[in-house]
Formats: C-alpha cells, sequence, structure tokens
C-alpha cells in the first residue's frame, strides 16, 4: 500500500443544492482499521471485505507492512493481510501519530510475541485521549508497563502467554476495550471485561475474533468473558457499514430540504440519531437494505447529549450542531465523550452560525442564514460539519486541511457530486 497524505488539499463547495437520489455508505473506518490490527494474531491470512478507501486505512496499513505484515488490497474494497512476518515490535513514531486506532497493535503483538513498544497513539486533537484503561489491561494481564523517552514498552513480565484476569475498566473506552479484548483472546485462562464498551464496532471486532477461533461470549453487553485460547486462524469477514458516513448522509438530506435514499445505512445501530433527525420533524423510513431520509420544511430545534453507545454518537455531535444552526429555535447540546469536541464551532461561525459554547455545551439558535467563507476541517468530524453547513451556505466556501475529511470519508467529493453538488478539490 502507498500512502497519500497529502495537507494542501482543500475543497471548494458551491452552496444551494438540495440532496436528492441515492448514496451508497462505505465500510466502517473504525470497524476496518480494529480488524486490521487484529490480523497481527495469526500467522493466517485474514481478508476484510468493504474496507473504505479512506487514509486512516492506508496508514494503518502501512504501519502494519513496517512491522513485516503483508497487506495486499486484492479489489478496491478487499484487503489481504498476513501477520506472519511481524517482527518489527517497536513502532515507528510516525506512523503511530498518523491515528488513533494504531495503538491496537500492542495488545495483538504484546500477548502474540511477549513485546511491543510504540509512543503514544495520535488522532484527532478532540481531548486528552489517555491510555490507561489499554495500559492497566495489560498489566492486570502479566504485562510490564516500562517508558523509554516517550516511547511505551510493554513486556511479558513471565511465561509463554499473558493470563486472564478480572478487570474493570475505568472507562469503556472503544479502543481500550478492543486493545485488552485482542490481548486477552491469546491469554492463558479466562478474562472478564466488566464496563467494556458496547459501540457496534467494538461488537463486530469480538464477532471477528469469534471466527478466527477465539471464544469470547457477552458480546453487545457491558460484560464481556474470553476464555483464552493458544493460537487464533484465519478468517473471512465483512467490514458492517459505517453508522457515522449514514448519519452524516441523513444529516445532509435533512438540512439540504432533500430526500435521499441512503444504501446500507446500518439503521439497526442508529437509533439515537434517527430518534433526533425525527425529532426535528424529518421523514425517516427503514428501507430493505438502507434508510430514506427526507426533509419536511424547515427542521425543529432538538437538545441533545452526545453519549457512548446506544447514546447519539460523538461523531455525530459536529454534524448534527451543523444541522441545528438551520433548524427553528434554540437547540442545546452537550459533550459527554471528548473534552475537546468544539473546536467546530468557531469555522461554523465564521459562515455565520449563532452558536455559543463552553468546552463541552453549546446553544445554538436558528435557523441561520449561512455566508460562504474560508474555513478549515479541524478533525475529520468538525470537517463533516463544515462542509455539511457549506452545502447550504450562500455562494462559495473553500475548507482547507481536507486530510481530516479523507482520514473518514470515502470519496466524499465523488458522492456528493453525484447528488448534484458543485464541488471541486485541488
Ligand atoms: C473511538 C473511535 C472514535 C470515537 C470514539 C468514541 C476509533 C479509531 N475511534 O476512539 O471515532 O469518537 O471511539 O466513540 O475507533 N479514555 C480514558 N482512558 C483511556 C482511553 C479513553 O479515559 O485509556 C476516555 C477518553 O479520554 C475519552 C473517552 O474515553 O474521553 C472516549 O475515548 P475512547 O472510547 O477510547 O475513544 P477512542 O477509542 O479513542
Amino acid at each position: 500500500m502507498s500512502t497519500r497524505r497529502n495537507r494542501t488539499r482543500r475543497y471548494l463547495v458551491k452552496g444551494g443544492t438540495a440532496l436528492h437520489g441515492h448514496v451508497r455508505v462505505s465500510g466502517a473506518k473504525n470497524q476496518a482499521l480494529a480488524a486490521m490490527c487484529a490480523s497481527l494474531l495469526t500467522d493466517d491470512y485474514l481478508v476484510l471485505e468493504n474496507v473504505p478507501d479512506i487514509s486512516d486505512v492506508e496508514s494503518l496499513g502501512e504501519l502494519l507492512e513496517t512491522i513485516g505484515a503483508t497487506v495486499e488490497r486484492l479489489s478496491p474494497s478487499t484487503l489481504r493481510i498476513s501477520g506472519k512476518g511481524a517482527n518489527v515490535f517497536e513502532a515507528p513514531t510516525e506512523l503511530i501519530t498518523e491515528n488513533r486506532a494504531s495503538f491496537q497493535i500492542m495488545g495483538p503483538l504484546l500477548a502474540r510475541h511477549g513485546f511491543a513498544s510504540s509512543a503514544p497513539p495520535g488522532g484527532d486533537v478532540i481531548g486528552q485521549r489517555p491510555i490507561d484503561v489499554h495500559l492497566s489491561g495489560f498489566e492486570a494481564m502479566g504485562a510490564a508497563i516500562g517508558r523509554d523517552g516517550e516511547r511505551y514498552v510493554l513486556t511479558r513480565a513471565c511465561g509463554e502467554r499473558l493470563h486472564g484476569a478480572r478487570l474493570f475498566l475505568d472507562y469503556p473506552s472503544v479502543s481500550g476495550t478492543q486493545n485488552v479484548m485482542m490481548a486477552a483472546v491469546l491469554a492463558e485462562g479466562s478474562t472478564t471485561l466488566v464496563n467494556a464498551a458496547t459501540e457496534p464496532e467494538v461488537q463486530e471486532l469480538a464477532r471477528l475474533l469469534n471466527l478466527m477461533g477465539a471464544r469470547i461470549s457477552g458480546i453487545g453487553t457491558q460484560i464481556l468473558h474470553i476464555e483464552g485460547v493458544p493460537e487464533l486462524h484465519g478468517a473471512t469477514a465483512r467490514i458492517m457499514p459505517d453508522r457515522i458516513e449514514a448519519g452524516t448522509w441523513a444529516i445532509a438530506a435533512v438540512m439540504t430540504g432533500g430526500d435521499l435514499e441512503i444504501e446500507d445505512a446500518p439503521s439497526e445501530v442508529m437509533d439515537a440519531v434517527v430518534n433526533k433527525l425525527r425529532a426535528t420533524g424529518a421523514l425517516i423510513e427503514e428501507r430493505e437494505g438502507g434508510l430514506r431520509v427526507a426533509a419536511q420544511g424547515t427542521p425543529r430545534a432538538v437538545n441533545f447529549q452526545a453519549l457512548p453507545y446506544p447514546g447519539v454518537a460523538t461523531d455525530l455531535h459536529a454534524p448534527l450542531a451543523a444541522l441545528l444552526t438551520q433548524a427553528e429555535g434554540v437547540s442545546i447540546v452537550h459533550e459527554r465523550v471528548f473534552d475537546n469536541r468544539m473546536l467546530y464551532v468557531g469555522e461554523l461561525r465564521k459562515l455565520g452560525a449563532e452558536i455559543v459554547s463552553t468546552s463541552s455545551s453549546a446553544v445554538i439558535t436558528g435557523p441561520t442564514k449561512l455566508n460562504g467563507a474560508h474555513v478549515r476541517a479541524l478533525d475529520v468530524r468538525a470537517g463533516a460539519a463544515v462542509l455539511l453547513a457549506a452545502l447550504v451556505a450562500k455562494g462559495h466556501t473553500v475548507i482547507d486541511e481536507i486530510y481530516h475529511l479523507d482520514r473518514g470519508y470515502e470519496r466524499l467529493d465523488h458522492k456528493l457530486r453525484s447528488l448534484g453538488v458543485e464541488i471541486e478539490r485541488s
């Protein structure tokens, strides 16, 4: 795989087009990234279908290759990965800091090879993003945690395998649950994770691991039981559609006064956002294999809190806030997951939005006429929020730093163009 991160790219978007038609949701970023890390748990091939073509997948693929794994693209959306050659257990800092998910190579490397070293992970600057849940889990299973400068050095303290343990996670961290789960599947004895994350992507990772020979039960609950096994084998699995991308399209339909058929929208894991969009007055119909979302006049203001699953996803906080700038009335928004999710506020204000915010709350008054301006995509979801706002703004909007959008949305400009939007990438 080769990387295509380019930090100078921008979008020029002409506002005023209501989105009508049909759009297909790509595979889920967060599930694909975790599944790629799981490939390090076996020497066999792991074949992943419906993998989105996004830069986070590319950079993690590059990281896996750097540590000795083989990553092949069998088709535009199919990856075949073998962890067989993995023999470099010190992750290069420039790749580990590309995205947060990459730290999830640590659990598999530690469990299989007894050693792993990495700088703290990168990702969006949406808060302090500690890794204590990951580290305390590894430690409880028998790992020694050392530091070498900024790097964390994990070593299996004794024996051939980690040992099972009963763990209480201080916070139901998504990547923390996944990392510890991937270490526990190869541990000796049984592990219980209490206060585990229940996000659909965590559930899908557990199902994939079971397909590879792991013994995980309690999937979808906050208490996971894992019976360790000596080894895993290869598997073929399909990545679920991305509920965040689907939610972004649903919001776009309502916001632009449009009517969209969202193919592959995983409605069974989208209750919170569907419920909020219905509360704004939108028409949402569950269809075979997707959703139809249609605006019904000016949306109404709604309040929401971003929470762990099954609450409103924090990744849809900024896009929903963009919609609420077009809703009649005052909306109050609270962020309850990350401590720096409000970066989008200043950018939406540049377009004319009426928002006042604290570090974790916003009060949005609408509907406001937005005007094209020069803005930045400050993280992947803040980028989605400004793009949504640009779709309804008068005139042209320039969005800089769209590499953030490239991290999480596959061929976004192509999809928008197919719905009639004038958008150029330069
Ligand atoms: C994952 C998703 C991200 C999503 C987030 C929450 C990936 C690659 N990214 O991020 O898109 O927004 O879940 O649904 O899957 N925390 C701790 N200790 C830890 C780890 C996290 O206190 O060891 C806290 C964080 O500070 C934050 C909260 O947990 O406040 C959520 O973080 P976490 O669930 O770990 O998110 P990520 O896995 O980083």
